[in-house]
């Protein structure tokens, strides 16, 4: 009796577990970031109210590459360890982020270059700098929104469920990231070069952060023809609020320190994995994009 009991209550324990890490992943939360729960709000109110010190020992933020062990249960008495929070990003003025991209004279400086760059906030949460995939001299280029999980963990962009389906999209106007001929390849990159936190969009001050490394690696890349994909990337690249529904389907250009680009914005993959009926939208942005390289041919 008994022993049924506390079977009972293990496993309608373990059910309300299972629920709530299915409500954080509905929220969102991809992975943890500590190995134990940070009640933030909390946190401050402690900070605000008393000086609260925080131990040398307790990094369990991702980038410290702390192993999640177990942590050992905190007693009633004991003040709440305050997790250390990651160093703020080193605050830097944009001329100083323009010049930092302008002097690089090659792809591989620039991602050198992001690498060592601290001012974008992203990064303390990321894994690992996600910079480009595909053939640099590429006749096309496609800008996305941010990298994603897959994507953090393999440093390379759109290698995830949006990455399959973009390659199918790119496959359809005969044009595949791993061919070595420029004509025929795509070189890929994001308008953030590092994962935002649980996957959101990235914001407008981290966007900023990012562009003048987006826009010199275009002048770098030299493309023909950027594909904007997203309202992120086609909002950044061409300085407009304007909806990616509205902006779709017609062409743009940018100036660039190579002249003028033209950049087509489309859907976003990802988008188009969750409206699937939105695809021959994209379709009809992909056949524009050949027609004008069959043009320029
Ligand atoms: N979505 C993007 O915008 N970029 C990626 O690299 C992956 C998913």
């Amino acid at each position: 009796m008994i022993e049924d009991r506390k079977s009972n209550q293990t496993a309608s324990a373990r059910s309300a577990a299972a629920a709530v890490l299915r409500w954080y992943g509905d929220m969102g939360v991809g992975e943890a970031t500590a190995c134990v729960p940070v009640d933030g709000f909390q946190q401050s109110e402690e900070l605000n109210a008393r000086k609260v010190s925080v131990p040398e020992n307790t990094a369990t933020i991702q980038g410290s590459r702390a192993p999640l062990n177990r942590p050992a249960a905190p007693s009633p008495q004991a003040p709440r360890p305050v997790p250390r929070q990651p160093a703020a990003a080193p605050s830097m003025a944009m001329d100083e982020v323009e010049q930092l991209a302008q002097a690089c004279t090659s792809l591989d400086e620039l991602a050198r270059t992001l690498d060592q760059f601290d001012a974008c906030p992203l990064k303390r949460t990321a894994t690992q700098l996600c910079f480009a995939d595909g053939l640099p001299g590429a006749h096309v280029m496609i800008i996305g929104e941010a990298p994603g999980r897959e994507e953090d963990q393999q440093g390379r962009p759109f290698v995830g469920r949006s990455g399959q389906l973009l390659d199918k999209m790119l496959a359809c106007i005969d044009l595949d990231r791993k061919s070595d001929d420029p004509a025929r390849s795509a070189f890929i990159s994001n308008i953030v070069f590092w994962r935002p936190p649980g996957n959101r969009k990235p914001s407008t001050a981290e966007v900023m952060m990012c562009l003048p490394f987006v826009k010199r690696a275009i002048e770098l890349a030299k493309p023909r023809i950027v594909i904007a994909a997203g309202a992120t990337p086609a909002q950044a690249l061409l300085d407009t609020p304007t909806g990616i529904t509205r902006m779709r389907g017609s062409w743009k250009t940018i100036t660039t320190g190579i002249g003028e680009v033209d950049v087509m914005p489309t859907l976003h993959p990802s988008y188009l994995l969750r409206s699937p009926e939105a695809k021959r939208f994209a379709w009809r942005d992909l056949v524009a994009v050949k027609a004008k390289l069959l043009a320029e041919q």
